[in-house]
């Protein structure tokens, strides 16, 4: 396609004609909102009355077994756990090695935090990090590469 000045436009996106192409598409963007909707429901699972900051995770295996986390809070505030490493330990704990996407959900939509980025290096790899605010429709994804430059291990 060409612009009024005759030259083409990188930033055109081109229209999907294949209709393959678009049903694998939209499968995929089902698969994303199915996933946030289970992070959602962990979400709703969440111990967090000392901050009041409700995480939820889903964690989605490569035998499509999906793995809840949520934010487990302690009156010993160290004793606190993420929702995305509660996710991450339960899933290894059962034996979960390989994974395929994970989806986590708060109010504002927060990036995961500093040790969250690590251990999701560490055993998730470079899988796609689909993060959303609690109504789900607006998610934006996400890779540790970007998240956690020049990791440790
Ligand atoms: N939290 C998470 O669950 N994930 C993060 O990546 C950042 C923070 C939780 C921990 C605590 O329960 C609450 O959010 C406030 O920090």
């Amino acid at each position: 396609m060409t612009n009024k000045l005759g030259s083409s436009n990188p930033n055109r996106i081109p229209k999907q004609k294949d209709k393959k192409l678009k049903k694998i598409n939209l499968d995929k963007q089902k698969k994303i909102y199915d996933l946030i909707k289970h992070a959602l429901e962990a979400q709703k699972n969440s111990q967090s009355e000392f901050s009041n900051f409700a995480v939820g995770c889903s964690l989605l295996c490569d035998d499509d077994t999906i793995i809840y986390g949520t934010n487990i809070e302690s009156a010993v505030y160290p004793s606190t756990l993420c929702a995305e490493r509660v996710a991450i330990y339960s899933a290894l704990s059962q034996g979960h090695t390989k994974f395929k996407a994970i989806a986590i959900v708060s109010d504002n939509g927060a990036k995961p935090c500093g040790s969250c980025r690590q251990i999701i290096h560490e055993y998730l790899k470079n899988i796609p990090i689909y993060i959303s605010d609690s109504i789900g429709k607006n998610y934006s994804i996400h890779y540790i590469n970007e998240l956690l430059p020049h990791p440790f291990g």
